[in-house]
């Protein structure tokens, strides 16, 4: 008898045991089951599974009924016949341009020399031929010359941009920028006549207020940036170009852009510096950067 009270409470733990185990086993295929509902649900497949970037692609997370897809069937096609060079033309179009592709520079020392609106409206309106995922034309560029929103501006990333330094970046990072002598002090942001600040929208917003999938609207964003990088490089101007770890949100709200944009780039435009200089880095030869197969 006094055995049988001693091991009451180990049967009974045993036995809590056995009925958790039995309760959980019945639960897995179920919490399975509903991973795998979520995956199906979750699944893109417009995205680009080993990009591994979903950026590009907004979540539907919202209901369905607040997003439309494109109806441009109806779309009329045109012929289309662009000016055709003899291949001597050719060869020296595409050498001229090399050469002035191979002289840009990103320079950090801009001079405070007004630039022709008109100038920076081309450049602008260059970078918008760019080709995008669908048509949707995903961008919206900034230009900012008020000298109080440029200060604002430069406030925002010297902030961040020390914390990213001293902080966030990690000892490889900083070590790896040192040969740049880049640092948190962006003077350029004052100087420079323009800021050209480069937004990505992450979806469209039709006049109906129904949302619009804007395909690999990041990949279409970064094409339109080196268009615009040639555009500059072409008129004559220079710019470094820049990505504000963690500014986004703060610019955002200064430029009241809305919540469906993000920030990509930031470019400082003007002419260089009368003492600018730039790391003396050289380009890797075209036999490393291509392969002919
Ligand atoms: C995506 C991207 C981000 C960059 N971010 C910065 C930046 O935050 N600050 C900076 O001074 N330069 C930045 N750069 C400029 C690079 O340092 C520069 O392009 C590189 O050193 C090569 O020099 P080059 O542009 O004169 O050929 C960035 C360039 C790229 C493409």
């Amino acid at each position: 008898m006094a055995l049988l009270s001693v091991l009451t409470p180990v049967l009974a733990v045993i036995l809590c045991l056995v009925i958790g185990f039995i309760l959980v086993k019945r639960r897995e295929p179920e919490t399975t089951s509903s991973a795998r509902s979520k995956a199906k649900t979750d699944f893109r497949p417009w995205v680009d599974q080993d990009l591994q970037d979903d950026t590009e692609i907004t979540a539907r997370e919202e209901e369905d009924s607040e997003w439309v897809d494109s109806n441009e069937e109806d779309l009329p096609h045109v012929p289309y016949s662009p000016l055709r060079y003899p291949e001597n033309t050719m060869l020296q179009r595409s050498q001229d341009f090399y050469t002035l592709m191979n002289q840009r520079r990103s320079v950090r020392f801009i001079s405070p020399e007004p630039v022709p609106q008109e100038v920076i409206n081309n450049v602008v309106h260059t970078a918008g031929t760019a080709p995008s995922g669908a048509h949707t034309e995903p961008w919206t560029f900034v230009v900012v010359s008020d000298p109080e929103t440029k200060h604002q501006i430069r406030l925002i990333v010297e902030e961040e941009e020390e914390v990213n330094y001293r902080q966030r970046m990690g000892d490889k990072w900083v070590h790896d920028l040192a040969k740049l002598k880049t640092n948190w002090i962006k003077e350029y942001l004052d100087v420079a006549p323009y800021l050209i600040l480069i937004f990505k929208q992450t979806y469209g917003t039709l006049p109906n207020g129904k949302k619009k999938t804007h395909y690999y609207n990041e990949i279409s964003v970064s094409i339109a940036c080196g268009i615009l990088l040639a555009a500059l490089q072409n008129a004559g101007l220079v710019t470094v170009t820049t990505t504000p770890l963690n500014c986004g949100p703060q610019l955002r709200l200064l430029l009241k852009r809305p919540a469906n944009e993000k920030l990509l780039m930031l470019l400082p435009v003007g002419y260089p510096a009368s003492d600018a200089t730039v790391p003396d880095l050289k380009r890797k030869p075209l036999d490393d950067i291509m392969v002919h197969i």
